[in-house]
């Protein structure tokens, strides 16, 4: 990257004014933001809109403790590397955290690239920084896929983590319930424990329930039709399953929530918040993407007006 950080924040703004080409552009706000030099804006201005522009750009722009819940998953370690800008972690988990509501909740997607033979371990790096930036890492949650066959010396590679990440405990839980296997039978009873003077205590009962809370291994398979069937978001390389999408934001958020998705590639997220009556921002670095991602988004609305007329 061209080095802007020679510049004074002042030689920066008036060349932002004058022309220059959007990546210049892009390099040199992304240096205003690592300084806070960016004005914030009022949240509402900024949400239900995708910003073609860097993370650290569109964060810098937000104020503290503003999204309820950010569902994110970063490019693979060696495509961390964009048209000239380089993915800086720590500043994107900083800046997760300051915007992130006391009580909210960041989702992080991710997995592991091979390199030489080893596992790098960067999805635990990034879960250790977190927390050491005062996340809590509320749960690790995997997301089990149908493999793609490989050929190597180990077996086929079929998940990815979901970090759960709270500032504090998270302020919504909404849980998936599931069918329960056998069907309770038992009649609504107390449950006792008994107390140090062989009195007994009552802890809780159990109902007749026939669902109970999902586990935290979610299949969802990949692959054509599986994910979505928006045609054109398979012009992006690494589309989450709106399936994905659909049970973190329902678990983690409530309606009108603002959900933030720090690389928004194809727009699933944004899409799932539409569908679901949540507000979303986005950022994306790459223009073809967030065309996709917009006309994704143009579709789903048709298709519902479509839906409504029909009614
Ligand atoms: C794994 S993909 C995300 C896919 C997305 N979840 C979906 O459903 O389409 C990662 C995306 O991050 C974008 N990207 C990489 N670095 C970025 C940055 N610093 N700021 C914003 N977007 C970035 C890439 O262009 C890519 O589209």
């Amino acid at each position: 990257m061209k080095n802007y950080r020679h510049y004074s924040s002042r030689q920066l703004r008036k060349l932002l004014r004058g022309k220059s080409n959007e990546i210049e552009k892009q390099k040199m706000l992304i240096v205003l933001a690592e300084r806070n030099k960016m004005p914030k804006r009022d949240i509402e201005f900024m949400t239900n809109k995708i910003f073609n522009e860097s993370n650290v750009v569109t964060m810098a722009k937000l104020p503290d403790n503003c999204i309820d819940l950010t569902i994110t998953s970063p490019p693979y370690e060696d495509l961390r590397h964009y048209e000239g800008y380089t993915f800086d972690f720590e500043k994107v988990a900083n800046e997760l955290y300051r915007i992130t509501k006391k009580g909210g909740v960041v989702v992080w997607v991710v997995s592991d690239a091979t390199i030489k033979g080893t596992e790098t371990g960067a999805s635990f790096k990034d879960a250790l920084y977190f927390k050491k930036i005062g996340f809590n890492l509320h749960d690790t949650m995997i997301w089990l896929k149908n493999p793609m066959p490989q050929n190597h010396n180990r077996y086929e590679q079929a998940f990815e983590y979901m970090f759960v990440l709270s500032k504090g405990k998270p302020k919504t839980f909404n849980p998936i319930r599931v069918p329960k296997l056998y069907k309770d039978t038992r009649k609504k009873r107390n449950f006792h424990r008994n107390k140090k003077d062989n009195s007994k205590k009552k802890v809780g009962f159990v109902g007749k329930q026939n669902d109970k809370v999902d586990i935290n291994v979610w299949k969802i398979n990949v692959g054509g039709g599986h994910v979505t069937k928006d045609k054109i978001a398979y012009q992006h390389p690494a589309i989450f399953p709106e399936k994905l999408a659909y049970r973190h934001i329902i678990s983690w958020s409530n309606e009108n929530d603002i959900v933030y998705d720090s690389f928004m590639g194809s727009g699933t997220v944004a899409k799932v918040c539409l569908l679901t009556n949540r507000k979303y921002i986005g950022s994306e670095l790459s223009k073809k993407y967030c065309d996709i991602a917009e006309t994704r988004l143009r579709q789903t609305i048709e298709n519902d007006m479509f839906l409504k007329l029909k009614q």
